[in-house]
């Protein structure tokens, strides 16, 4: 029998601005998945939050893609937006783009990471959860996890991980995808995942025996909505141990506070902090972006856990570096490179500065 881990997640309302989801959000949210496990439609599930996003981490033996899953999910979150509408929460239902599900809750809005597999022994899983960022953002961590030996030291002394991992990577922009093998097509993996707004890793799979290794949502909500509704906050799922990066090797990455777009407006570049849960609340200037580690033991089909990963002080250098990085971000005010490009800016007022302007252009020919 084989064992689903859902995790789906989508900002249905804030405080102050967009802050923090309320508790009373997480608690009508606990109402729908406490009574779909009473109905045994789930086995198991974690309910948090990071920053402004409400994420559901489920369990269950429907497989990926499951239209009862999903829809309990969108009942859940619209339930939700009732709540944060009552309360007048900031942002009420932002990520929702339609109030009827159709389906699949993939394309409506909120952001999912899904992967079945056969539960080993013992079965150590990280669900990460990013605020003010975007799924690209997972690029870089994945990439040092399953492929960077300097990172990974398994890749290079466990045979069982030693033959490498397989790269499903997503072209959010053509809506199309390649699957890369490493190490041997490492560069021109790493060519196309540097383009962290366009080239999104959406699955990893070890090449010994094609099991899943890790799962990334990869919804990109301002893509889908045609306009700007809010950043697609990440969430991802990886497993640990035993053929797959050590525990402790797949929270290794964020040691390294790494810039990524988003932060305030969606429109900049920052660091990205490591934080405990009760962190996991981005303030100063909407941001620093954040990411938040929780390890689970997954047992026939129950979640044993959380244990708060990032609440460790090995990673108070890495806050304290990005507090610093943010700082020296936030002087350089309107300007690149804090400021995105203007192509990957989430909305921007120049098209109508330079329609304005029109007139007083003068050619230089
Ligand atoms: C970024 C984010 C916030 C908002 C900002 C402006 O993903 O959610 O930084 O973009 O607070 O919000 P509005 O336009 O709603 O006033
Ligand atoms: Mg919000
Ligand atoms: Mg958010």
């Amino acid at each position: 029998m084989k064992t689903t881990i859902s995790v789906i997640k989508a900002d249905v309302g804030s405080v102050a601005g967009h802050g923090l989801a309320h508790p009373a959000l997480l608690d009508k949210c606990e109402e729908f998945l406490a009574k779909a496990r009473e109905e045994e439609l789930l086995e198991d599930y974690y309910i948090t939050n990071c920053g402004d996003d409400t994420e559901l981490i489920m369990t269950h033996r429907q497989g990926e893609e499951n239209e009862e899953i999903h829809e309990l999910a969108f009942n859940a979150f619209m339930a939700a937006t009732e709540v944060a509408r009552e309360l007048k929460l900031y942002g009420a239902g932002q990520d929702l783009l339609s109030d009827t599900f159709s389906g699949n809750i993939k394309g409506m809005g909120p952001g999912c990471a899904e992967m079945e597999f056969k539960e080993r022994p013992s079965d150590p899983v990280v669900v990460f959860c990013m605020d003010k960022t975007e799924p690209g953002a997972f690029n870089m961590p994945l990439f040092k996890m399953f492929a960077d030996p300097f990172n990974t030291a398994g890749l290079v002394i466990d045979p069982s991980l030693h033959n490498g991992y397989k790269f499903e990577i997503f072209d959010v922009m053509e809506h199309r995808k390649v699957t890369m093998s490493c190490p041997e097509e490492m560069y021109d993996a790493l060519a196309l995942l540097g383009s962290t707004g366009r080239y999104v890793i959406k699955r990893i799979i070890r090449k010994d025996d094609n099991e899943i290794a890790a799962a990334v949502s990869t919804e990109r909500l301002n893509l889908m909505a045609g306009k700007y509704v809010g950043k697609d906050d990440p969430v991802a799922i990886v497993r640990a141990q035993s053929g797959f990066p050590a525990a402790g090797e797949v929270v290794e990455p964020f040691a390294f506070p790494h810039l990524v777009g988003g932060w305030m407006r969606g429109s900049h570049n920052g660091p990205l902090m490591p934080v405990g849960q009760k962190d996991a609340y981005p303030v100063r200037f909407d941001g620093p972006p954040r990411v938040i580690a929780l390890g689970f033991q997954i047992a026939d089909c129950k979640l044993i856990g959380p244990a708060d990963m990032f609440d460790d002080p090995a990673y108070d250098p890495a806050r304290k570096q990005a507090a610093e990085i943010a700082d020296y971000m936030r002087r350089h005010g309107p300007f690149e490179p804090h400021r995105l490009p203007a192509d990957e800016m989430e909305y921007t007022s120049l098209p109508g500065v330079l329609e304005k302007l029109e007139s007083r252009f003068e050619s230089m020919e």
